[in-house]
């Protein structure tokens, strides 16, 4: 399974507005529309979407940020749409950001966050080698790559 991930347009961030996870998850992940809304008031965030083809099958966004002496990348969301999940279009999604993220130098780690029910995320994260820091916020269990 492989995705592409590309810039979030004016041709295509209407669709990525339309694209939703299930009701039962909305609490895992914010809204693409709120992400949206985010990164164009937080401009150091990047919106992508991740298309099959000419279809889009998920969203994320990441950003860079000084933690403690170090910089690192967040990655602040990642969804795949409802009728598509569980095909590994999530890991594919994974996979082509850290490999964006590890091709830039001057970083330390990329850290990732979940709701700690969120068992698909922590395993999947899990799986790409993060690992637990230890350190909760807002309410979030923090997981981190070292690069
Ligand atoms: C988390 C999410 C992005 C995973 O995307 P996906 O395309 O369904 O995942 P994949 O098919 O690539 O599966 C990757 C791994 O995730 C885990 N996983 C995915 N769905 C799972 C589920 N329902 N239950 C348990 N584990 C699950 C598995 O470990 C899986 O690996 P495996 O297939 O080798 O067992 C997707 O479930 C989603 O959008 N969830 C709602 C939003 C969300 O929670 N985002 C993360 C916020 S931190």
């Amino acid at each position: 399974m492989k995705v592409e991930l590309r810039e979030v347009t004016r041709d295509n961030w209407l669709a990525c507005v339309r694209l939703k996870v299930a009701e039962s998850q909305t609490r895992w992940v914010a809204s693409n529309a709120v992400s949206l809304a985010q990164s164009k008031y937080e401009p150091e965030c990047v919106p992508l979407a991740a298309y099959d083809g000419e279809a889009m099958v998920g969203f994320a966004m990441y950003r860079p940020e000084d933690y403690g002496l170090s910089k690192v990348w967040f990655i602040d969301r990642l969804m795949v749409g409802q009728d598509v999940q569980r095909k590994g279009y999530g890991r594919a999604i994974m996979t082509a950001l850290l490999e964006r993220l590890r091709a830039q130098p001057g970083f330390a780690a990329i850290m990732i966050s979940f709701v700690p029910d969120n068992e698909a995320a922590r395993r999947l994260y899990s799986s790409l080698g993060f690992e637990d820091t230890g350190v909760i916020e807002e309410g979030e269990i923090v997981f981190r790559l070292a690069l």
